[in-house]
């Protein structure tokens, strides 16, 4: 069941997810040359600590980490080391959720290091647009699998593939929630979209071929080619004017 939010519930999505996003920005400065992902995952349970919110994804199914940092082949869930520093021409998806007062929000970004190569920078660029196309399908009367479909449409046409495996889903008083959000599909199928579903879009795309696998860790998903691999992620409410993107910071003039 697909639970509908009224407008004081999506400001308490909306106020976990701008911790989100707010910590993801400053999280991007960080992100340089020498820097490890051991360290961004403590800025980011720092700053959450700090907020008054609580890392969603620790001990969520015993993932140990504040965040997750997948590095160039890595899809998702890559896991913060020590011994992962970050070099020039890398390219490194963050992934950073919270909870606040009993409500979620959940966003991920895929940023270069320094000088990135041209494949990769088209892989981050059509990723993120991906997402963007995904969401403006998230309208009333439209049906889940038109976000789907103008995703993997999106992606396709561009020559990247799109990951199977890992889907969006729904969000607000759990990380997780009905329904499952395929980045993949037909249009026109699944639920009508009605004001007050929350949902995570959260496109995961590869340069080569779309199969991922999970290493021995349990938790990191990495391309089978080992080509490179973007994902971006908004927190995003259907309402009355059309797709709410909580996950956006104010944009100030
Ligand atoms: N944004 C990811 C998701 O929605 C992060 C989950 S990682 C986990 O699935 F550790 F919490 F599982
Ligand atoms: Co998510």
């Amino acid at each position: 069941m697909i639970i509908l939010r009224s407008q004081r519930e999506i400001e308490k999505i909306r106020k976990a997810c701008l911790i989100v996003a707010e910590i993801l920005e400053r999280l991007k400065e960080r992100v340089q040359p020498g820097i490890t992902t051991w360290d961004l995952d403590a800025l980011s349970e720092e700053m959450a600590i700090e907020r008054s919110a609580k890392p969603a994804f620790k001990g969520y199914h015993g993932y140990p980490y504040s965040l997750c940092t997948s590095v160039n082949f890595e899809v998702v869930h890559g896991m913060p080391s020590k011994k992962t520093v970050l070099k020039e021409g890398d390219i490194i998806s963050l992934d950073f959720g919270v909870s606040i007062d009993g409500y979620f929000g959940d966003s991920a970004v895929t940023l270069p290091v320094g000088q990135i190569n041209p494949d990769a920078l088209a892989l981050c660029s059509t990723a993120e647009a991906s997402l963007y196309e995904g969401i403006a399908r998230a309208a009333i009367g439209n049906r889940l699998s038109d976000i789907s479909h103008a995703i993997q449409t999106y992606v396709e046409t561009r020559g990247f593939s799109v990951v199977r495996e890992f889907v969006g889903h729904g969000i607000g008083q759990a990380l997780h929630e009905p329904p499952q959000i395929p980045n993949y599909g037909p249009p026109g199928k699944g639920v009508k979209l009605k004001a007050g579903m929350v949902f995570a879009i959260e496109p995961m795309i590869n340069l080569g071929r779309a199969d991922v696998e999970v290493l021995d860790d349990r938790w990191t998903a990495v391309t089978v080619d080992r080509r490179l691999s973007a994902h971006f992620e908004h927190t995003v409410a259907v309402t009355q004017n059309g797709p709410d993107i909580l996950t956006r910071l104010a944009v100030s003039v």
